[in-house]
């Protein structure tokens, strides 16, 4: 350690990182998702980009609990932070015990190592998503450079929607604009969709990441969906809209359609909030 760094370190008297906002979000996060039905058991993971900043004011940013090898190179998140929950951890225990539900994360030099700073105390370890995570957030850095949250969950309407509709993600996602005017507003950019892969690995990780390098929605089918956001509402908030069309789709797919949202409707929307609707994915 720099003497600069010791220096800090004696002269600083840390807060409680329990009580650090940024804790607190995910908590919040965790417990919402939870009652409303999106991640039964450990059904689902969030991981946050913190700011440097922020981290220093509540850990040693120079110390390390444990390393833990990820699997993968992340070079270009090399020396970043990471709030993550935790494998196998039910998000309805997330709120009530944060210390071993969830961990903070610096990514070594390596890129491929990450280092504890903070959490998983019962010797838990980071998502098995941690793949999709981590290269999604280098696909969406390199789309957004303010891109902070990535979001993992099970809702039931869009896991059931992917039993029943094309997977085709024009398709996909025209039938999700037509359910609700406020969808072109909300991802006028559309939603990925991949199909059933084997999950906790590095190949459904690159393969979402490279949907996430043109999407902040990404649907997993017969799983679940992933969504992106500069903040916890934004991810949370699109995985919530797509929900709710999903639930809406499924309430009326098998009944006579009297009316709909023409693809007219979609380009006056989109017009009337400045938007682009994704190139090409009305017929117009
Ligand atoms: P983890 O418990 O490893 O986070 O996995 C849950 C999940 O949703 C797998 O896709
Ligand atoms: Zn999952």
């Amino acid at each position: 350690m720099s003497f600069e760094n010791f220096a800090k370190k004696i002269s600083r008297s840390l807060s409680d990182v329990k009580d650090a906002p940024f804790v607190k979000e995910v908590c919040k996060a965790c417990s919402n998702m939870y009652r409303l039905g999106w991640d039964e058991r450990n059904g689902g993971n969030i991981s946050y980009l913190l700011e440097e900043k922020e981290v220093e004011k509540y850990l040693d940013t120079e110390g390390c609990l444990r390393e833990i090898p990820m699997g993968f190179k992340a070079n270009i998140l090399a020396g970043k932070y990471f709030l993550v929950t935790g494998t196998g951890k039910y998000f309805k225990n997330v709120e009530e015990d944060p210390a071993n539900n969830l961990g903070i994360i610096k990514i070594a030099a390596d890129g491929e190592t990450a280092k504890l700073l903070w959490g998983w105390e019962d010797g838990g370890r980071f998502t098995s998503e941690l793949p999709a995570h981590l290269m999604s957030h280098m696909s969406r850095l390199s789309a957004d450079p303010e891109n902070r949250v990535i979001m993992h969950s099970h809702p039931t309407n869009i896991l059931a929607m992917t039993f029943v509709h094309d997977l085709d993600e024009r398709e996909f996602t025209r039938s999700l604009w037509r359910m609700i005017t406020e969808c072109m507003v909300v991802f006028p950019d559309g939603v990925g969709v991949l199909p059933w892969m084997l999950c906790g690995n590095n190949e459904i990780g690159e393969a979402t990441a490279e949907k996430m390098k043109e999407f902040r929605l990404v649907v997993w089918a017969n799983h679940g969906i992933y969504g992106a956001g500069k903040t916890m509402d934004e991810a949370f908030g699109l995985i919530e809209t797509v929900e709710k069309a999903a639930e809406l789709y499924l309430k009326t797919a098998h009944l006579p359609r009297v009316n709909t949202i023409t693809d007219e409707q979609l380009k006056i929307i989109a017009d009337g909030f400045h938007l682009k609707a994704k190139e090409g994915w009305l017929d117009l």
